[in-house]
Order: structure tokens, then C-alpha cells, then sequence
């Protein structure tokens, strides 16, 4: 069991890439802290995982809030081994169209949130002196995209903060890594006309779109002590989309 005995916080866990992240880490022997603003599928997931998964709300845009959840997981398991930002939304919209709130929504969901979470878990970490945080970004954060202006910015200042976090807890023995994933099959893709979806394919020399579990698969790495001299990367994982 890679994680036996570890106690990791997965942000967004109710679904997608986060679920099958809480899945693995959970098979693989850690106590997994599920946190998401959807409460119904949140708890139905935790039930799914079994008794090694314990679900938390949390909007990690709200600062009160990240902070009040991070004091009861502390209380509830007297320390945090394991962190992966992976809470993230997507609102699409052309330049010209898009509007501040647009704009803000984003950046505060993907970037201020994962910030938020970030500075409180480390407190944590750091009395510890033993941390892995992964920040799930977006190949979108490194290449940009029409129509994700909002989503490219918001990514690209995860990679940002995750070099500058990896740098200033480094000597803590925290490492800080950051995952891009290409085209993932999820309910956020789900949603994209068949002719879009054909149009990534054809970017993908692997022919296929990845799953949330091939993102599970190096988050564990990412999070294990078998990568304790990796920190401040970006890892794509998108079937050699980017390269
Ligand atoms: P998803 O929509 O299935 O999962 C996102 C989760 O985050 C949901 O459970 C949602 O309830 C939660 N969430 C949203 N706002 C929240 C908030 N304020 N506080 C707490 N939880 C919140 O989507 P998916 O695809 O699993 O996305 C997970 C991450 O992976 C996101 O950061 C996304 O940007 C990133 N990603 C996804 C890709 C894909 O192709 N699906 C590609 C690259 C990155």
C-alpha cells in the first residue's frame, strides 16, 4: 500500500478526475478527505469508496470556509500528508464576449481557490516538516485556447504558483507538483459538441482521450514517496497532444 497510513485532502472530489483520484489513494491505504461544494454526489462517492473516504463540503473560493473545513479535517485526523487541488470550473465564452464576472469566476474558483486551500493545508505541512501537493492544471494553461481566455489564465497561474510554492517549501521537505491533463473524458468534456471533440482527437497522436484514472495514476506517484526528488513541475499527461 503506497499511501498506508497517509491522510490525503482532494479538492472537487465528487466526480471526475477527483473521484477516481479519492478511489485510488483510498485503494492504495490513505485516509482520503473528500471535499466538494456538491454535497449529494460528494457524500454518494465517499459511500461508493468505502469507509476509508470521508466527505467534507467546502467552496474553495471562501476563505472562512477553506479555512473552518482544513481545522475540522485537522481535528478529525490530526494532520495532512497528501493535498491535491483539483477543484476547477470551465465557463467558455469568445473575448469580446466575455464579461468581468465571467472572467472573475474562474480565476476565483481555479486560482484564488487553489491559493486558499494551498496557504491553510501548509501550516499544517510545514509544523510536519512532510508534504506532496499536487495542483491538477490544463495543457490549456501552456498552449492557450480560443474561447478560455478566463480557463488558459487561470491554469497558467497554477503553474505559476506551483513553481514558487515548490521553491519556498522545498527545505520543509514539501514537494509541489503540478499535473496537465489534455482531453480527459469527464462531465466537463461531456458537454462539447461531437465536432469539437473530433477536432481534439486529431491533436492526439496516442488516438484516444485519456480517463480520470490515467490522472489518478501520477497523481499517486505524484503524492508518494517514490517521486521525493521531483518538485516545481508541470507533467503533461494528454497522449503526446503537447510536446
Ligand atoms: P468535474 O466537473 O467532473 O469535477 C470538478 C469538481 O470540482 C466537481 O465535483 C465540482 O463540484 C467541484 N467544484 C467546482 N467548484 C468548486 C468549488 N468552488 N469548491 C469545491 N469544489 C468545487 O470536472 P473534471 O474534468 O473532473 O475536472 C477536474 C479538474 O481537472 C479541474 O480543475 C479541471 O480544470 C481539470 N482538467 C480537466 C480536464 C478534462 O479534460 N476533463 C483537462 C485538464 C484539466
Amino acid at each position: 500500500m503506497i499511501l498506508d497510513s497517509h491522510v490525503a485532502l482532494v479538492t472537487g472530489g465528487a466526480s471526475g478526475i477527483g473521484a477516481a483520484i479519492a478511489k485510488k489513494f483510498s485503494s492504495e491505504g490513505a485516509n482520503v478527505c473528500l471535499c466538494d461544494i456538491d454535497s449529494e454526489i460528494g457524500k454518494k462517492t465517499c459511500q461508493n469508496i468505502g469507509e476509508r473516504a470521508q466527505f467534507y463540503h467546502i467552496d474553495i473560493s471562501d476563505e472562512d470556509a477553506v479555512r473552518a473545513t482544513i481545522e475540522k479535517i485537522v481535528q478529525d485526523y490530526s494532520k495532512i500528508d497528501v493535498l491535491v487541488n483539483n477543484a476547477g470550473i470551465a465557463s467558455d465564452k469568445l473575448l469580446l464576449r466575455m464579461t468581468k464576472d465571467d472572467w472573475g469566476r474562474v480565476i476565483t474558483t481555479n486560482l484564488t481557490g487553489t491559493f486558499l486551500v494551498t496557504r491553510e493545508v501548509i501550516k499544517h505541512m510545514v509544523k510536519q516538516r512532510y508534504g506532496r501537493i499536487v495542483n491538477i492544471a490544463s495543457v490549456i494553461g501552456l498552449i492557450g485556447n480560443a474561447g478560455q481566455a478566463n480557463y488558459a489564465a487561470s491554469k497558467a497561474g497554477i503553474i505559476g504558483f506551483t513553481k514558487s510554492c515548490a521553491k519556498e517549501l522545498a527545505a520543509r521537505n514539501i514537494t509541489v507538483n503540478a499535473i496537465a491533463p489534455g482531453f480527459i473524458e469527464t462531465r466537463m468534456t461531456a458537454v462539447l459538441p461531437d465536432q469539437v471533440k473530433q477536432s481534439y482527437l486529431k491533436l492526439i497522436p496516442m488516438k484516444r482521450f485519456g480517463n480520470p484514472d490515467d490522472v489518478a495514476a501520477l497523481a499517486l506517484f505524484l503524492s508518494s514517496d517514490q517521486s521525493s526528488y521531483i518538485t516545481g513541475q508541470t507533467i503533461c499527461l494528454d497522449g503526446g497532444m503537447v510536446m
